[in-house]
Protein backbone atom coordinates (compact mmCIF):
# COMPACT_ATOMS: atom_id res chain seq x y z
CA UNK A 1 0.00 0.00 0.00
CA UNK A 2 1.14 3.61 -0.54
CA UNK A 3 -1.40 5.12 2.07
CA UNK A 4 0.41 8.64 1.42
CA UNK A 5 -1.39 8.70 -1.74
CA UNK A 6 -3.87 6.55 -2.07
CA UNK A 7 -7.07 4.84 -0.05
CA UNK A 8 -7.01 1.16 1.02
CA UNK A 9 -9.98 -0.70 -0.02
CA UNK A 10 -11.13 -3.95 1.92
CA UNK A 11 -14.21 -5.02 0.58
CA UNK A 12 -16.05 -8.06 0.79
CA UNK A 13 -17.48 -9.93 -1.94
CA UNK A 14 -20.04 -12.72 -0.54
CA UNK A 15 -21.08 -14.13 -3.81
CA UNK A 16 -24.24 -16.41 -3.48
CA UNK A 17 -24.27 -16.34 0.84
CA UNK A 18 -26.19 -15.39 3.53
CA UNK A 19 -30.62 -14.40 3.52
CA UNK A 20 -31.15 -11.21 5.20
CA UNK A 21 -31.43 -12.78 9.17
CA UNK A 22 -28.12 -14.16 8.40
CA UNK A 23 -26.85 -10.46 7.06
CA UNK A 24 -28.02 -8.67 10.00
CA UNK A 25 -26.12 -11.29 12.42
CA UNK A 26 -23.12 -11.52 10.19
CA UNK A 27 -22.51 -7.51 9.95
CA UNK A 28 -23.67 -7.24 13.88
CA UNK A 29 -20.56 -9.73 14.56
CA UNK A 30 -18.46 -7.61 12.30
CA UNK A 31 -19.02 -3.99 13.21
CA UNK A 32 -17.01 -3.65 16.61
CA UNK A 33 -14.68 -5.64 15.37
CA UNK A 34 -13.62 -3.44 12.52
CA UNK A 35 -14.71 -0.04 14.17
CA UNK A 36 -11.06 1.27 14.37
CA UNK A 37 -10.31 0.32 10.96
CA UNK A 38 -7.78 2.83 8.86
CA UNK A 39 -8.85 1.92 5.63
CA UNK A 40 -12.01 1.76 3.98
CA UNK A 41 -14.11 -1.53 4.75
CA UNK A 42 -16.87 -2.56 2.10
CA UNK A 43 -19.36 -5.23 2.01
CA UNK A 44 -20.68 -6.16 -1.26
CA UNK A 45 -23.75 -8.15 -1.01
CA UNK A 46 -26.13 -9.88 -2.90
CA UNK A 47 -29.50 -7.57 -4.13
CA UNK A 48 -32.05 -8.87 -1.71
CA UNK A 49 -29.78 -8.59 1.25
CA UNK A 50 -28.70 -4.78 0.58
CA UNK A 51 -32.16 -3.49 3.27
CA UNK A 52 -30.76 -5.77 5.86
CA UNK A 53 -27.10 -5.14 5.47
CA UNK A 54 -27.80 -1.46 5.32
CA UNK A 55 -30.04 -1.12 8.64
CA UNK A 56 -27.39 -3.38 10.14
CA UNK A 57 -24.40 -0.89 8.96
CA UNK A 58 -25.71 2.49 10.23
CA UNK A 59 -23.73 3.97 12.20
CA UNK A 60 -20.73 1.99 11.67
CA UNK A 61 -17.80 2.51 9.07
CA UNK A 62 -18.99 -0.63 7.62
CA UNK A 63 -20.04 0.70 3.59
CA UNK A 64 -22.57 -1.43 1.72
CA UNK A 65 -22.08 -2.06 -2.11
CA UNK A 66 -23.79 -4.76 -4.28
CA UNK A 67 -22.60 -7.79 -6.84
CA UNK A 68 -23.88 -6.15 -10.21
CA UNK A 69 -25.26 -3.25 -11.72
CA UNK A 70 -26.92 -2.80 -15.15
CA UNK A 71 -26.35 -0.58 -17.67
CA UNK A 72 -29.51 1.23 -18.51
CA UNK A 73 -31.53 3.55 -16.51
CA UNK A 74 -34.34 0.93 -16.87
CA UNK A 75 -37.15 -0.70 -18.78
CA UNK A 76 -37.58 -4.48 -20.49
CA UNK A 77 -34.37 -6.52 -18.75
CA UNK A 78 -35.71 -9.18 -16.62
CA UNK A 79 -33.80 -9.91 -13.89
CA UNK A 80 -31.46 -6.94 -13.56
CA UNK A 81 -31.02 -4.45 -11.46
CA UNK A 82 -30.87 -0.39 -12.03
CA UNK A 83 -28.02 1.63 -10.33
CA UNK A 84 -30.78 3.98 -9.16
CA UNK A 85 -32.46 1.23 -7.56
CA UNK A 86 -29.08 0.43 -5.58
CA UNK A 87 -28.88 4.07 -4.61
CA UNK A 88 -32.39 4.71 -3.25
CA UNK A 89 -31.48 1.50 -0.62
CA UNK A 90 -28.09 3.27 0.11
CA UNK A 91 -25.65 1.30 -2.02
CA UNK A 92 -22.04 3.07 -2.26
CA UNK A 93 -20.33 0.56 -3.94
CA UNK A 94 -20.63 -2.47 -6.37
CA UNK A 95 -18.84 -5.08 -7.88
CA UNK A 96 -18.11 -5.08 -11.87
CA UNK A 97 -16.93 -7.86 -14.02
CA UNK A 98 -16.40 -10.18 -11.37
CA UNK A 99 -14.86 -13.43 -13.31
CA UNK A 100 -17.44 -15.25 -12.05
CA UNK A 101 -19.81 -13.35 -13.78
CA UNK A 102 -17.66 -13.36 -16.69
CA UNK A 103 -17.55 -16.89 -16.56
CA UNK A 104 -21.10 -17.96 -16.03
CA UNK A 105 -23.23 -15.04 -17.34
CA UNK A 106 -21.94 -13.97 -20.15
CA UNK A 107 -20.43 -10.50 -19.30
CA UNK A 108 -18.06 -9.34 -21.81
CA UNK A 109 -15.38 -6.25 -21.68
CA UNK A 110 -17.85 -4.34 -23.32
CA UNK A 111 -20.59 -4.78 -20.96
CA UNK A 112 -18.20 -4.26 -17.69
CA UNK A 113 -17.41 -1.11 -19.48
CA UNK A 114 -20.94 -0.20 -20.00
CA UNK A 115 -21.94 -1.30 -16.12
CA UNK A 116 -18.62 0.92 -15.32
CA UNK A 117 -19.74 4.19 -17.28
CA UNK A 118 -23.45 3.88 -15.84
CA UNK A 119 -21.92 3.39 -11.85
CA UNK A 120 -20.15 6.58 -12.38
CA UNK A 121 -22.66 8.46 -13.82
CA UNK A 122 -25.06 8.13 -11.19
CA UNK A 123 -22.32 7.82 -8.18
CA UNK A 124 -21.59 4.22 -7.41
CA UNK A 125 -18.40 3.30 -6.99
CA UNK A 126 -17.36 0.93 -8.86
CA UNK A 127 -14.81 -2.22 -8.10
CA UNK A 128 -13.78 -3.90 -11.48
CA UNK A 129 -12.33 -7.22 -11.39
CA UNK A 130 -9.58 -7.79 -14.41
CA UNK A 131 -7.52 -10.81 -13.94
CA UNK A 132 -5.63 -13.68 -16.33
CA UNK A 133 -6.68 -17.53 -16.15
CA UNK A 134 -3.89 -20.12 -15.43
CA UNK A 135 -3.64 -21.12 -19.19
CA UNK A 136 -3.51 -17.15 -20.06
CA UNK A 137 -0.11 -17.05 -17.31
CA UNK A 138 1.10 -19.91 -18.77
CA UNK A 139 1.13 -18.62 -21.95
CA UNK A 140 2.64 -15.42 -21.29
CA UNK A 141 -0.18 -12.83 -21.64
CA UNK A 142 -0.61 -11.66 -18.17
CA UNK A 143 0.79 -8.38 -18.91
CA UNK A 144 -1.07 -8.44 -21.87
CA UNK A 145 -4.35 -9.23 -20.79
CA UNK A 146 -4.83 -6.98 -17.70
CA UNK A 147 -3.59 -3.69 -19.65
CA UNK A 148 -6.50 -4.56 -22.28
CA UNK A 149 -8.73 -5.95 -19.59
CA UNK A 150 -8.16 -2.48 -17.62
CA UNK A 151 -8.05 -0.20 -20.74
CA UNK A 152 -11.47 -1.56 -21.98
CA UNK A 153 -13.01 -1.47 -18.70
CA UNK A 154 -12.24 2.34 -18.02
CA UNK A 155 -13.08 3.42 -22.44
CA UNK A 156 -14.57 6.81 -21.99
CA UNK A 157 -14.21 7.21 -18.59
CA UNK A 158 -13.02 10.71 -17.80
CA UNK A 159 -10.04 11.37 -15.78
CA UNK A 160 -12.14 13.20 -12.88
CA UNK A 161 -14.16 9.90 -12.71
CA UNK A 162 -11.44 8.11 -12.39
CA UNK A 163 -11.12 9.03 -9.07
CA UNK A 164 -14.27 7.16 -8.29
CA UNK A 165 -12.88 4.11 -9.99
CA UNK A 166 -11.21 0.95 -7.34
CA UNK A 167 -9.49 -1.93 -9.99
CA UNK A 168 -9.60 -5.37 -8.24
CA UNK A 169 -7.01 -7.54 -9.69
CA UNK A 170 -7.95 -11.28 -9.57
CA UNK A 171 -6.17 -13.91 -11.02
CA UNK A 172 -8.64 -16.31 -12.36
CA UNK A 173 -6.84 -19.45 -10.81
CA UNK A 174 -6.50 -17.78 -7.49
CA UNK A 175 -10.33 -17.26 -6.72
CA UNK A 176 -11.69 -19.48 -4.35
CA UNK A 177 -9.04 -22.21 -5.00
CA UNK A 178 -7.25 -21.82 -2.00
CA UNK A 179 -4.21 -21.00 -4.33
CA UNK A 180 -3.28 -17.35 -3.50
CA UNK A 181 -1.05 -15.50 -6.10
CA UNK A 182 2.42 -14.54 -3.88
CA UNK A 183 2.70 -11.40 -2.78
CA UNK A 184 5.30 -10.86 -5.84
CA UNK A 185 2.52 -11.91 -7.91
CA UNK A 186 -0.20 -9.72 -6.63
CA UNK A 187 2.17 -6.69 -6.23
CA UNK A 188 3.30 -7.14 -10.52
CA UNK A 189 -0.45 -8.32 -11.56
CA UNK A 190 -1.64 -4.81 -9.95
CA UNK A 191 1.59 -3.36 -11.17
CA UNK A 192 0.25 -4.27 -14.91
CA UNK A 193 -3.13 -2.26 -13.86
CA UNK A 194 -1.24 0.62 -12.88
CA UNK A 195 0.85 0.63 -15.61
CA UNK A 196 -2.43 0.52 -18.33
CA UNK A 197 -3.81 3.20 -15.96
CA UNK A 198 -0.93 5.04 -16.50
CA UNK A 199 -0.79 4.90 -20.26
CA UNK A 200 -4.30 6.11 -20.73
CA UNK A 201 -4.18 8.98 -18.02
CA UNK A 202 -0.56 9.52 -16.78
CA UNK A 203 1.00 8.71 -14.61
CA UNK A 204 -0.10 10.99 -11.52
CA UNK A 205 -3.24 10.16 -12.06
CA UNK A 206 -2.56 6.11 -11.85
CA UNK A 207 -1.02 6.66 -8.88
CA UNK A 208 -3.92 7.95 -7.10
CA UNK A 209 -5.58 4.88 -7.69
CA UNK A 210 -6.39 2.19 -5.55
CA UNK A 211 -5.78 -1.15 -6.98
CA UNK A 212 -6.81 -4.43 -4.68
CA UNK A 213 -6.09 -7.82 -4.99
CA UNK A 214 -8.39 -10.87 -4.79
CA UNK A 215 -8.22 -14.09 -4.82
CA UNK A 216 -8.04 -16.37 -1.54
CA UNK A 217 -6.65 -13.48 0.51
CA UNK A 218 -7.00 -14.51 4.15
CA UNK A 219 -6.36 -13.92 7.77
CA UNK A 220 -3.09 -15.62 7.26
CA UNK A 221 -1.74 -14.07 4.13
CA UNK A 222 -3.77 -10.59 4.24
CA UNK A 223 -0.43 -8.85 5.80
CA UNK A 224 2.34 -9.80 3.66
CA UNK A 225 -0.06 -9.09 0.35
CA UNK A 226 -1.10 -5.50 1.87
CA UNK A 227 2.81 -4.80 2.68
CA UNK A 228 3.68 -4.84 -0.99
CA UNK A 229 3.50 -1.08 -2.38
CA UNK A 230 0.80 -1.87 -5.55
CA UNK A 231 -1.35 -3.78 -3.24
CA UNK A 232 -4.39 -1.33 -1.99
CA UNK A 233 -6.22 -3.57 -0.21
CA UNK A 234 -8.46 -6.70 -1.07
CA UNK A 235 -11.45 -8.12 -2.67
CA UNK A 236 -12.26 -11.05 -0.59
CA UNK A 237 -14.39 -13.57 -1.36
CA UNK A 238 -14.59 -16.87 1.45
CA UNK A 239 -13.09 -15.19 3.90
CA UNK A 240 -15.40 -12.46 4.43
CA UNK A 241 -17.84 -14.56 5.39
CA UNK A 242 -16.32 -15.42 8.71
CA UNK A 243 -16.47 -12.04 11.49
CA UNK A 244 -12.77 -12.83 12.65
CA UNK A 245 -11.21 -13.57 9.54
CA UNK A 246 -12.50 -10.59 7.76
CA UNK A 247 -11.28 -8.34 10.74
CA UNK A 248 -8.10 -9.41 10.88
CA UNK A 249 -8.01 -8.42 6.81
CA UNK A 250 -8.95 -5.32 7.79
CA UNK A 251 -6.48 -5.20 10.42
CA UNK A 252 -3.86 -5.83 8.34
CA UNK A 253 -5.23 -3.11 6.00
CA UNK A 254 -4.87 -0.55 8.50
CA UNK A 255 -1.33 -0.39 9.49
P1 LIG B 1 -11.99 -15.72 -2.67
O1 LIG B 1 -12.84 -14.81 -3.70
O2 LIG B 1 -11.43 -14.76 -1.65
O3 LIG B 1 -12.99 -16.66 -2.08
O4 LIG B 1 -10.93 -16.38 -3.46
C1 LIG B 1 -12.37 -13.57 -4.10
C2 LIG B 1 -13.33 -12.99 -5.07
O5 LIG B 1 -13.90 -13.74 -5.86
O6 LIG B 1 -13.55 -11.76 -5.09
Amino acid sequence: MKKSVRKAVIAGNWKMNNTPAQTTALINEMKPLVADADCEVVLCVPFVDVPAAVEAAKGSNIKIGAENVHFKDNGAYTGEVSADMLLALGVEYVVIGHSERRTYFGETDQTVNLRTLKALEKGLKPIVCVGETLEQRELGYTETLLKFQTKMALTNVTADQLKNVIIAYEPVWAIGTGVTATDDQADEGNGFVRAAIAEAYGAEAAEGVTVQYGGSMNAKNADELVDKVNVDGGLIGGASLKAPDFATIVKAASK
